[in-house]
């Protein structure tokens, strides 16, 4: 099986679900016009942070990288009446095209985009007191990801999850020596779970439109597991 195979198959679940609408094609739609990156989740992903967020419960979520907003999009419009998603995004450009996307979809009111490098962001997330989360789902600059997975898992309640993308990266994760600093930090990522005992955690493969990568997906034990 190739590429082309799993992009098909990436099209036909999102075709046979009916995965996607209007108001979400409109906003890949911006982030193409505006010459940002196509990297957003796919819709058979997106499906499943729907799935994982209302699993929990999720009433509050945080976002570690928004570009479009498309993710974004998905995660509020699986929360109930007063969610709230927080979302970070280092780019100002990418940011303003986010806003008019969440406000053509409606979730404006119930998304708290902030502007600037995420590990700017945290210590004032903590200031103010938000949280604790119920789902955070990573996709931000991906040799933070360690960093951004240890704060979350300080700030995710019991049974919460947290979900980071891009963690396979065509198979390198499997490279001892990639010299790749992504890499590495996925790798380094596994090493600090696993000597974690209030996570639960596994990594996932996945191959569609994206490419080969994959998810490691986290749950916080309760304390008493
Ligand atoms: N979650 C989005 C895709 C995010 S792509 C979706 O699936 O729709 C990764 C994003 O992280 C990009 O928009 C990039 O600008 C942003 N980013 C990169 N470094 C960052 C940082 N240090 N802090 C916050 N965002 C960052
Ligand atoms: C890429 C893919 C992603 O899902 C992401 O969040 C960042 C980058 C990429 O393919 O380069
Ligand atoms: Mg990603």
């Amino acid at each position: 099986m190739d590429a082309e195979r799993w992009t098909e198959v990436d099209e036909f679940v999102a075709g046979s679900l009916g995965l996607g609408d209007e108001v979400l094609e409109a906003a890949l739609r911006a982030g193409v016009e505006a010459g940002m990156p196509e990297i957003q989740v796919s819709p058979p992903q997106a499906r499943m942070l729907e799935i994982l967020a209302r699993a929990v419960g999720a009433r509050t979520v945080l976002e570690f990288g928004t570009l479009a907003a498309y993710s974004t999009i998905w995660l509020a419009r699986a929360l109930p009446e007063g969610g709230r998603v927080v979302t970070l995004e280092a780019n100002a450009k990418y940011a303003e095209v986010a806003r008019a996307n969440l406000e053509r979809a409606g979730v404006a009111g119930m998304v708290d985009l902030r502007v600037g490098p995420a590990l700017d962001a945290l210590p004032k997330l903590e200031a103010e007191g938000v949280g604790p989360f119920d789902l955070v789902f990573i996709d931000a600059d991906k040799v933070h990801t360690p960093d951004y997975f240890a704060w979350s898992v300080e700030h995710v309640r019991p049974g919460g999850l947290i979900v980071a993308d891009n963690v396979v990266r065509s198979g390198t994760l499997a490279e001892a020596d990639s010299g790749d600093a992504t890499i590495e930090a996925q790798r380094r990522l596994h090493a600090a779970i696993a000597a974690d005992p209030r996570v639960t955690a596994t990594t996932i493969q996945t191959v569609g439109a994206k490419g080969h990568d994959g998810f490691t997906l986290a749950i916080v034990n309760p304390p008493d597991c």
